[in-house]
């Protein structure tokens, strides 16, 4: 009884596993969208998405929970050209917050962009998004840039972006 008891108690408690994917299936376009409009007030429409997707030099990646084909709870989409990345958006779905999804998108991106012998990582961030400057800092990004009133919010108020870097190219090694 203890026994069967323990194992229900595990069921409840065992964390989830997600994977990583590359972002590559048209049906994958329907569900970006709703987790963009969870992270931005300008929402990007799926022809816009499917337009990037298109463009060779853009790709990204999908985080969903492993074992069954379920809907993703996060992407990222990156582009790169003549050396350099660039995350054009990163989105985790509010409920998945703070459990390493984040971090496991950008980190995709980073390895694709080591296995293309890219340079340098970059990216832009609202000077008041706490959460993502934090992932970035973790990452091992720096500030190189500022852009005043770069971003409105949903109110129209104007705030400043970060200018992020990564560099990819390992000296001495
Ligand atoms: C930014 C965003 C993608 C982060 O995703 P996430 O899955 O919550 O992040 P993770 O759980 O992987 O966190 C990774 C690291 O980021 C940092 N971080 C995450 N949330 C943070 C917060 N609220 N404050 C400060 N740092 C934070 C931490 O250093 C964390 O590392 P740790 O877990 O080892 O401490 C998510 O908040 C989001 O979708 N925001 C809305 C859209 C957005 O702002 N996109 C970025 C536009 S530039």
């Amino acid at each position: 009884m203890a026994g069967i008891l323990a194992w229900i108690l595990s069921l409840f408690s065992r964390r989830s596993e997600y994977i990583v994917m590359p972002l590559e299936q048209i049906a994958d376009i329907a569900d970006l969208p709703f987790l963009h409009a969870q992270g931005f007030s300008r929402v990007w429409s799926e022809e816009e998405f499917a337009s990037l997707i298109a463009q060779d030099n853009v790709f990204g990646f999908t985080v969903r929970e492993s074992g069954r084909s379920k809907r993703p709870h996060g992407f990222v989409l990156a582009r790169h050209a003549a050396g350099e990345g660039e995350i054009l958006t990163i989105v985790v779905s509010k409920a998945k917050r703070g459990e390493g999804l984040g971090r496991m998108l950008m980190e995709a991106v980073l390895r694709e962009l080591h296995k293309e012998r890219a340079e340098v990582l970059l990216l832009e961030v609202d000077e008041t998004n706490a959460s993502a400057i934090g992932l970035y800092k973790r990452l091992g990004f720096t500030t190189v840039g500022t852009r005043p009133g770069y971003y409105r919010d949903g109110e129209g108020k104007a705030t400043g972006a970060f200018v992020m870097q990564r560099d990819l190219i390992r000296r001495g090694g």
